[in-house]
């Protein structure tokens, strides 16, 4: 507006518009404006707002995320994906888009020609079901023959050929394994609490039909060049550390397909059947390239139309308490399954010990909650993008920014609720009056939480929502020690057993968009 910032910020307070909010509204510096909330504001606000209000502009987004090669049981570096992606559904489904779960597994390849074979060499029923019980065990025992009898590994190279002309009797044994993973797969979402379904699933082979017409597609275009027998699209940015143009191979000399070959046709899948109006990807940094390059090569051979938003959303790595990448003693990844138990382990002691009130299979459901809550709170609460520790002692701590923390202070409200034999459901919002300096900090806070959820869907980073559960908390302990709740006079009690209500609302709310739910008691 070319006039002066101080001058401008005047202007806008002499105007009025902020008398509703504030009482106290003042320049300050270049041209900011400082305002204190009213307490009637805050008190009518609290009242009358919802937690969340759900968008009008509701988009169709597809979402992919844990999608682990099945070949064997799902391990740490799973997890993150998992995690992460899970959380972003919650938040835009809360925020009222339309989501659409992919469970991208990675369940087609070379690997599969060993496992089919191993079964066949198995035999009995009994035996093949035994063996998978234990994948692990299997895959290692299929590779140890694939290395050792040459006789095995060409039957396995030629159980691969047969499993991409559909042969059906190696199809079936395929599906015996594939139900075996996903089973394992689904038992640990289960334990997680996380919310994909089988009916999710759609993994590689899936699409093994439609390849064929991704290269007729891109053919048809004029994209594909041939490069030492191997096809290949090019696209302009992409180029080796000696400047030579990267390609992006699709089919290689031998006829096989590749990794972006079932992308790109699933990506077509996704924009025409799915609808998606966005396609988001959670995996970790290795594979920034291939979705750059994925994506270039969608928009420009039209496998996803131009308002079409394809974006992949990296994240680092988990490491422990040296910072070095967590690994088994044996120098292997850890299994999901095991660090789930060590986890639980560890949070039944901590039960034991602090909730010896309560009876054991209540410790031992709370200490599941927790015991989830802190490895999950422990990922999301960091800025995606980094690598963290993991590291039992600091996530499972009552203090500090943790899960066990948060929801410590939610039992506590619940707790409040109970000694005084309040049911929450009843309590009078309209009762709220604003008055104590805690009681305006708190208030301030809960009344941000639209903004939090929508600044965590926009940047796709769940921990903005983390720290804002966190900063409430802080707040609520503070108006907890500095005002009296159940022995304060009626008036007061009432309204401040509304600021109990809208907390408790808003921390499970919170926890429940980081997917992980709250002991009633603690
Ligand atoms: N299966 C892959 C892996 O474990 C992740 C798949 C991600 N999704 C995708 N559409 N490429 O690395």
């Amino acid at each position: 507006m070319r006039v002066n910032p101080r001058a401008l910020a005047q202007q806008l307070i002499d105007s009025g518009v902020l008398n509703d909010l504030s009482s106290d509204v003042s320049v300050a510096g270049p041209g900011f404006i400082n305002v204190t909330l009213d307490n009637d504001y805050l008190s009518t606000a609290l009242a009358s707002e919802p937690l969340v209000t759900p968008t009008n502009a509701p988009l169709r987004i597809v979402v992919d995320y844990s999608s682990p090669n099945v070949a064997k049981q799902m391990h740490v570096g799973h997890l993150r994906s998992t995690v992460i992606g899970d959380s972003i559904t919650r938040m835009l489904t809360l925020a009222g888009h339309s989501v659409v779960r992919q469970n991208h597994i990675g369940d087609w390849g070379t690997a599969f020609g060993k496992i089919v074979a191993y079964i066949e060499e198995l035999g009995s029923d009994k035996e093949v079901g035994q063996s998978l019980d234990d994948l692990e065990q299997f895959y290692v025992a299929a590779s140890k023959r694939f290395d050792e009898d040459k006789d095995f590994a060409s039957t396995a190279r030629e159980a691969v050929l047969k499993l991409q002309s559909n042969d059906p009797k190696t199809m079936a044994v395929w599906q015996k394994f594939i139900d075996a993973s996903t089973r394992h797969m689904q038992e640990i979402y289960e334990k997680l609490d996380i919310l994909l379904k089988p009916a999710d699933i759609r993994g590689e082979s899936s699409f093994n039909d439609d390849l064929p017409s991704v290269i007729d597609k891109l053919e048809d275009g004029g994209f594909l060049v041939e490069s030492d027998g191997a096809q290949c699209v090019f696209v302009e940015g992409f180029v080796r550390k000696d400047g030579s143009q990267l390609p992006m191979i699709v089919q290689k000399s031998d006829g096989g397909y590749l990794y972006h070959t079932t992308d790109l046709a699933t990506l077509l899948y996704r924009t025409n059947e799915l609808n998606a109006d966005q396609v988001l990807y959670f995996t970790d940094a290795r594979q920034i390239l291939h979705f750059q390059m994925l994506f270039a090569v969608a928009k420009k051979a039209g496998f996803a139309p131009p308002e079409v938003e394809l974006e992949h959303h990296a994240f680092g790595s988990i490491l422990n308490s040296h910072g070095e990448p967590l690994k088994t003693r044996a120098g292997e990844n850890p299994l999901l399954a095991d660090l789930i138990e060590q986890a639980e382990a560890h949070a039944k002691q901590v039960v034991r010990e602090k909730s010896s009130h309560l009876e054991v299979f209540q410790q031992d459901e709370i200490a599941h909650k927790v015991a989830i809550g802190a490895i999950k709170y422990a990922d999301l609460s960091k800025n995606r993008t980094s690598d963290y520790k993991f590291d039992l002692e600091t996530m499972m701590s009552l203090e500090g920014n943790t899960s066990p923390y948060l929801q410590y202070a939610h039992a506590r409200i619940n707790a409040i609720f109970a000694r005084g034999g309040i049911d929450s459901q009843g309590i009078e919002l309209e009762e709220i009056r604003v008055r104590h300096p805690a009681e305006h900090d708190l208030s301030v806070r809960l009344l941000r939480f639209q903004e939090v959820l929508e600044q965590s869907i926009e940047e796709r980073k769940a921990h903005h929502m983390c720290n804002f559960l966190y900063d409430l908390t802080v707040h609520f302990t503070r108006f907890y020690e500095k005002c009296q709740v159940l022995n304060a006079e009626k008036s007061e009690r009432n309204s401040r057993l509304g600021l109990c209500a809208r907390t408790a609302e808003a921390l499970r709310v919170g926890l429940d968009c980081l997917g992980i739910s709250v002991p009633t008691r603690m």
